[in-house]
C-alpha cells in the first residue's frame, strides 16, 4: 500500500507557482528524498504532506485516506525541522516524554519508551541535561528520538541535518538510516545535498522551479538522467550539444563541435535531426600525454590542453580545454598509481560510445 499519494497537488503563492500539478507516491516502509535547489518547491511539498499549507488544487492521500484538508495534528505524522526546536528549560528526558504526555500514556510507560529511545539514538546518559548543554549533534538526536518516541507510521524530515558539520551529518545519515531500517517507518527526507539524497535513500524525487525533473533510485538518477538539469545535479556532467545524424544503428551518431560522436541511447524518441545532449561522465574519460605511443582504443581520440589538476583524496581531477572553447573534466585515481601530468601539457581525451549517452536538450 502506498504511505503517501498525492494526486494533482499544486500549490501557488499569488503569481508564484511554487508547485506545479504533481502525481506523486512513497510506498510503506521507503526512504524517499526530495532534491533541488533553493527555492524548487520541497518544502512546499513536505507543508502540504504535513498540513502546515493547503493545496491550490488536488488530494492528498495517507494511507488510504483522504487528508487534503485534515489539520496537521489529525494526520499522525512526526515532524523534525532543521532547527532542532526544543524547549530549553526542559531536560532531554522531559523533551522526549512530551509528545506522550500530550498523549496521557501512564507514567511506567513513558519512562520505559523514553529510556528505550535514548538507546536508539546512542545519549543513554543524557537524560537529565538541558538542551543548552549538548553539542548540536546530540540536540538533532534528541529531536529524532522525540518524533521517534510515539511511533508514528512516517516522519517527516526537512533538512534536519543542515546546520551540522560534515562529519557529524554523515554519523547522523548513518543513524537516521539504522532506525529507519530497525523500526520500518516511511520517511521523507528533504535535502539539497545530493550526496546526502544519494546515499541515504530509496528513491530520489529531482525537483527543479516547483517542478519534478525525475524520480529515480540514486543509481538510476546518476546513470540514466533524463535532462541535462538531472545530469549536472547529480555528480559532474561532460555535456556535449550536437545534433543527431543517423539513429537506426547500434549507436546512435550525433554532429558536435568535436565532430562526429557516437552515443547509447538515454532518451527514448531520438530521431534524426534532433538537438540533443550527449553526456560522459567525468570518471569514463581516458586522458593520455599526447605524446604517448600508446594504440587508439577509441576513436576518435580528442587532442587538448591540461588546465589543472585538484586533488580529492583518492580520485584526481583534470580540467582539460578542446577546440571549440569546450572544457572536459575528467576524473582519475590518484595516489601513486595516478598518472602525473603538467599544467599546459598536450594530452589526448577518449571514451568507449558506451559511456556516451544521448540525453534531452533542456
Ligand atoms: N509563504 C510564501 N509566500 C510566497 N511565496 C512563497 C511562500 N513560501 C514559499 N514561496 C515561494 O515558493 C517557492 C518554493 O519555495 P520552497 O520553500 O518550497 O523552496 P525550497 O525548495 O524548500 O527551497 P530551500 O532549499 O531554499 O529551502 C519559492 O519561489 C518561494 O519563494
Ligand atoms: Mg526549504
Amino acid at each position: 500500500m502506498n504511505m503517501i499519494e498525492l494526486k494533482q497537488v499544486s500549490r501557488r503563492y499569488g503569481d508564484v507557482q511554487a508547485l506545479a500539478p504533481l502525481d506523486f507516491s512513497v510506498k510503506q516502509g521507503e526512504f524517499v528524498t526530495l532534491l533541488g535547489p533553493s527555492g524548487s518547491g520541497k518544502t512546499t511539498l513536505l507543508n502540504l504532506i504535513a498540513g502546515m499549507v493547503k493545496p491550490s488544487s488536488g488530494q492528498i492521500f495517507v494511507r488510504g485516506v483522504d487528508i487534503t484538508n485534515a489539520p496537521p495534528s489529525a494526520r499522525g505524522l512526526g515532524m523534525v525541522f532543521q532547527n532542532y526546536a526544543l524547549m530549553p528549560h526542559m531536560t532531554v528526558f522531559d523533551n522526549i516524554a512530551f509528545p506522550l504526555r500530550v498523549r496521557k500514556l501512564p507514567k511506567d510507560e513513558i519512562r520505559r519508551r523514553v529510556t528505550e529511545v535514548l538507546d536508539m539514538v546512542r545519549l543513554p546518559d543524557l537524560a537529565a541535561r538541558k538542551p543548552k548543554e549538548l553539542s548540536g549533534g546530540q540536540q538533532q538526536r534528541v529531536s529524532l528520538a522525540r518524533c521517534i518516541v510515539y511511533n508514528p507510521a512516517l516522519i517527516l524530515l526537512d533538512e534536519p541535518l543542515g546546520a551540522l558539520d560534515k562529519k557529524l551529518r554523515e554519523q547522523m545519515q548513518f543513524e537516521i538510516r539504522r532506525l529507519h531500517a530497525r523500526l520500518g517507518i516511511t520517511m521523507l527526507n528533504v535535502t539539497h545535498d545530493q550526496d546526502e539524497a544519494l546515499s541515504m535513500s530509496d528513491r530520489i524525487v529531482l525537483m527543479n522551479e516547483g517542478r519534478v525533473e525525475q524520480i529515480a533510485t540514486p543509481d538510476e538518477l546518476y546513470r540514466a538522467p533524463r535532462t541535462a538539469f538531472a545530469a549536472s545535479f547529480i555528480g559532474t556532467a561532460n555535456l556535449i550539444a550536437g545534433t543527431v545524424q543517423e539513429s537506426g544503428g547500434e549507436h546512435i551518431v550525433v554532429s558536435t563541435a568535436l565532430g562526429m560522436l557516437r552515443a547509447t541511447r538515454g532518451v527514448n524518441g531520438v530521431s534524426r535531426g534532433a538537438a540533443v545532449n550527449l553526456l560522459v561522465r567525468p570518471e569514463s574519460v581516458r586522458m593520455l600525454p599526447a605524446t604517448s605511443g600508446e594504440e587508439a582504443q577509441q576513436e576518435p581520440r580528442h587532442a587538448g590542453t591540461l588546465e589543472d589538476s585538484i586533488t580529492l583524496g583518492s580520485v584526481v581531477r583534470h580540467h582539460v580545454r578542446l577546440p571549440g572553447d569546450m572544457q572536459i573534466v575528467v576524473q582519475q585515481q590518484g595516489g601513486r598509481h595516478g598518472a602525473a601530468h603538467a599544467r599546459g601539457a598536450p594530452v589526448m581525451l577518449d571514451w568507449a560510445p558506451e559511456d556516451c549517452q544521448v540525453i534531452a536538450q533542456d
